[in-house]
């Protein structure tokens, strides 16, 4: 990850990074002055910037060759039009420049701060800093050939010391939460994400592993049922920050299946391609307590993983099985491959056991999500209407996109069995929704916020703001969620 750093005055660079915005009409030329360059310079620039016709649209950037002073180049990022920006589309603007300075092979980078507008002096310098540090975010841990030789620092001109840091600690988190997604499922079994938590044990951070035999004596029939098929032993993590005495008390919850080859219900080779990306919910819990001892909320943070891999070994669940949780119900595995529901069914009766006042589960749940709002967008389902706009409010503070769905109770219908208290999938339509009205059975009258991330979790192309791979979704808005309680 990089390390950037907040500067007054601009030293000599390599890469100087200038935003340009987009203008409001369309005859009006985008007219700029940037006091980061000489008053020559920047008129040369804006003269270029008409002649390419850049329009200043977030994601679109221009590599002029400065020959100033101060800068031996400049690369320009769209920053989108100044009344509407905001904290995505500003991480997104500067995720692109940093994408760009690697690419042009930067050596060293500084970044002025375009306009802060509506978001404020903090906010603005927190969005850029953040979408610096996601940009040049790079996996390379199983590569001997480094590609490309990224640049290793930034400085970001004028920002508030206490927004580098905020956005350090959002983006430090985040990249905690990619690289474990990125790391394949043959280096990532349930063993090493129970491994991951027990680093984060310290300072106010309780962790607990459960093995086999403890997870036995709970009863949790859907956890060993989903992970019997496979060698490698499954677990049950457990973490705790201790917030302050008599605060709120929120529980996160997050789906750790290390690897979905959909069991005996095998996926084709094209779906299962990416499924080391299964335990993305996990990987968010985790990354949220990576950073809880930076942020110290005021509110008791629960984290509960059930991690397992959905295989096809001898002792696999077989289509028809029933499986008995351990709240009592019991499931109908009619479907192996909708295996995240069965394994959250008996995280979410443990969490309740410690009495949160709210529940949010993250799971990369259903592809009918990512069929009915695409990949950048997660879907919210939840039985609470304060919990939200809690997380509506969270999430647009993050700059993540989040979209309530229905819990249509007619569709309840679908997962009727015959045989057992609820069958595991009920056909095609509205997939999305029957995953979260199975998850609802066990939230009971909790309040509980349901968010399938199956779409954003994950980016096949990349995004301005991030390589191919694991994206790190959910992280920072748990991270603004949490941090707003109690307050
Ligand atoms: N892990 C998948 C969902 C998924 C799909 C995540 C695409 C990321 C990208 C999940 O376990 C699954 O297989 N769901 C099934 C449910 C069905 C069998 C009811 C699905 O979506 O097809
Ligand atoms: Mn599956
Ligand atoms: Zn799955």
């Amino acid at each position: 990850m990089i390390k950037v750093s907040s500067t007054r005055r601009l030293d000599r660079t390599d890469v100087l990074i200038v935003f340009a915005e987009e203008p409001s009409s369309k005859d009006v030329k985008p007219l700029h002055k940037w006091d980061a360059l000489s008053g020559d310079s920047s008129r040369r620039l804006a003269a270029a910037l008409e002649k390419e016709n850049f329009r200043g649209k977030v994601g679109q950037t221009f590599v002029w060759h400065a020959g100033d002073s101060r800068a031996e180049r400049v690369i320009v990022a769209g920053a989108g039009k100044a009344a509407s920006r905001d904290v995505d589309m500003t991480i997104r603007a500067a995720g692109a420049a940093a994408k760009k300075a690697k690419e042009i092979g930067a050596t060293k980078v500084a970044c002025a701060l375009p306009p802060a507008g509506k978001l404020g002096e903090e906010r603005n310098a927190q969005a850029v800093t953040e979408g610096l540090i996601l940009g040049a975010y790079e996996f390379d841990k199983y590569r001997q050939a480094k590609e490309t030789k990224a640049f290793e620092a930034a400085e970001v001109l004028g920002a508030p010391e206490r927004a580098v840091k905020l956005a350090e600690i959002f983006a430090r988190a985040t990249v905690y939460a990619r690289d474990l997604v990125n790391t394949p499922a043959g280096d990532c079994a349930p063993r090493h994400l129970a491994e991951a938590a027990k680093r984060l044990a310290g300072s106010n951070v309780k962790v607990t592993v459960w093995g086999q035999k403890e997870i036995e004596k709970k009863g949790m029939g859907g956890l060993i049922g989903i992970g019997k098929g496979s060698d490698e032993p499954y677990h049950f993590i457990m973490l705790k920050w201790e917030g302050k005495k008599g605060s709120k008390k929120v529980a996160i919850v997050g789906k750790g299946i290390t690897f979905d080859s959909g069991g005996l219900c095998i996926k084709p080779a094209d779906g299962m391609g990416t499924m080391k990306c299964d335990m993305s919910g996990a990987a968010a819990v985790l990354a949220t307590f990576s950073a809880l001892p930076d942020l110290k909320p005021d509110c008791t943070v629960y984290g509960y993983i059930p991690a397992a891999e959905n295989m096809t070994g001898g002792s696999a669940v077989k289509t028809g099985d029933v499986l008995r949780t351990a709240s009592g119900r019991t499931i109908e595995v009619n479907n192996t491959d909708a295996e995240g529901r069965v394994v959250l069914a008996d995280a979410m009766t443990v969490a309740r056991e410690d009495h949160p006042d709210e529940m949010i589960d993250l799971a990369t749940l259903t592809g009918a999500c990512v069929v009915a709002l695409g990949d950048q967008v997660a879907g919210m389902f939840t039985n609470d209407d304060n919990l939200a706009a809690g997380l509506d409010a969270a999430s647009k503070r993050a700059g993540e996109r989040l979209w309530r769905m229905p819990i249509v109770a007619e569709y309840r219908e679908l997962l009727k069995s015959e045989i057992a208290d609820i069958k595991n999938s009920g056909g095609r339509g509205g997939g999305a929704i029957q995953g979260a009205l199975f998850l609802q059975e066990w939230a009971g009258d909790q309040p509980w916020a349901h968010l399938d991330i199956a779409g954003p979790a994950w980016t096949d192309k990349g995004l301005s703001f991030c390589q191919p791979g694991g994206t790190g979704f959910g992280v920072r808005t748990l991270l603004e969620y949490v941090t707003a309680q109690g307050k």
